[in-house]
């Protein structure tokens, strides 16, 4: 089974992005479903493929620090401070973009988002090809795609995947917007927004929920076909998404997400399971919702809230 889909080398997916090509690409977060950043033919292709609102932008992907602020109208402050710490790795900036960035990848927008990914093949990829665009490689609303075989779920088996393995991290990156000279939370992600904050030396204000600053934010997202009930217990349904050490009376199946003094390995489990469940065909699952929501559980469980959102 982990062999069905197209595995391409790096050669390959060179040549295939430099003919306007889409290719599903690893990094440390989740795959992506990549595109040159300079064409627009290819860039349609990604908004098709995931059927994907095209009033979200995508973020682009860039080898190092100069090559992002080359894509960049003007340089924030703490730029340097941020990307010294958390680049290469799961931190997007939302910065002023400059013109060279096309109006489809940022979605009318007059910012990009940018990050430079720290996966060894990606960055081999990145400093061949130059930027990519690339959104998780999922269809829209549905949970990103941490294996190929997941990718290859969602776009079939004839669908061109640079195989990285599988996601080390597991959860998409953390976005940063910079607005009214703050930096402001537009995603919570892999690094923690304490972190962030206290680099920062200032409390980020979420700006998540009524107008986000990330359109992403508006849409469905994460979501299995199954019914996730969110619980803190003590009542449990014949499924349950929980963690491992822990009792639930009357469960028939429980598929663990790990152990809670293992939050990597959470992490790194949590699309694996909400698409396992789908897979089973099962139609309700409770869910352990009992942790406290600090570091990266607060990223893990803003998802499993947004994945049980009923559109
Ligand atoms: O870890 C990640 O970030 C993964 C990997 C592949 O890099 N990518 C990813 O992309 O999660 P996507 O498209 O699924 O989510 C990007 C988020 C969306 O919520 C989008 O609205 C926001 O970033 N975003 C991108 N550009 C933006 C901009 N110019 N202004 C505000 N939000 C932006
Ligand atoms: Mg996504």
């Amino acid at each position: 089974m982990y062999n069905a889909f197209m595995h391409i080398e790096l050669q390959k997916a060179i040549e295939l992005l430099k003919n306007d090509q889409v290719v599903a690409i690893p990094t440390e977060t989740v795959y992506g479903l990549a595109a040159s950043l300079f064409s627009e033919t290819a860039i349609k292709k990604i908004f098709q493929l995931k059927n994907r609102p095209v009033e979200n932008p995508l973020i682009v992907h860039v080898s190092n620090p100069d090559d992002a602020t080359a894509l960049m109208a003007e340089k924030p402050p703490q730029f340097d401070a941020l990307t010294s710490r958390f680049w290469p790795g799961p931190l997007t900036l939302v910065v002023p973009s400059s013109s060279l960035v096309p109006e489809i990848a940022r979605a009318g927008l007059p910012s990009v988002g940018i990050r430079v990914p720290s996966h060894p093949i990606t960055k081999a990829l990145l400093s061949q090809t130059g930027p990519l665009v690339a959104p998780s490689a999922n269809l829209s609303g549905r949970p990103s795609s941490t294996t190929p075989v997941h990718v290859e779920n969602d776009f079939g088996q004839d669908f061109p995947i640079l195989d990285g393995g599988p996601c080390t991290q597991g959860l998409e990156s953390t976005v940063l917007v910079y607005k009214n000279r703050h930096w402001t939370l537009g995603r919570y992600g892999f690094i923690p927004h304490e972190e962030l904050e206290t680099l920062l030396g200032y409390p980020l204000k979420e700006n998540l929920s009524e107008k986000p600053v990330c359109p992403g934010q508006r849409f469905r997202h994460y979501s299995p076909n199954a019914k996730l009930i969110l619980s803190k217990g003590p009542h449990w349904g014949p499924y349950v998404i929980g963690f491992e050490g822990r009792d639930y009376p009357n469960a028939k199946k429980i598929f663990y997400l790990g152990c809670l003094s293992k939050p990597d390995s959470i992490s790194q489990n949590l699309y694996n399971i909400l698409r396992q469940i789908d897979l089973e065909e099962i139609k309700e699952v409770s869910v352990d919702m009992n942790f406290e929501p600090f570091g990266v559980f607060c990223t893990i469980g803003e998802r499993l809230e947004k994945a049980a959102v009923i559109s």
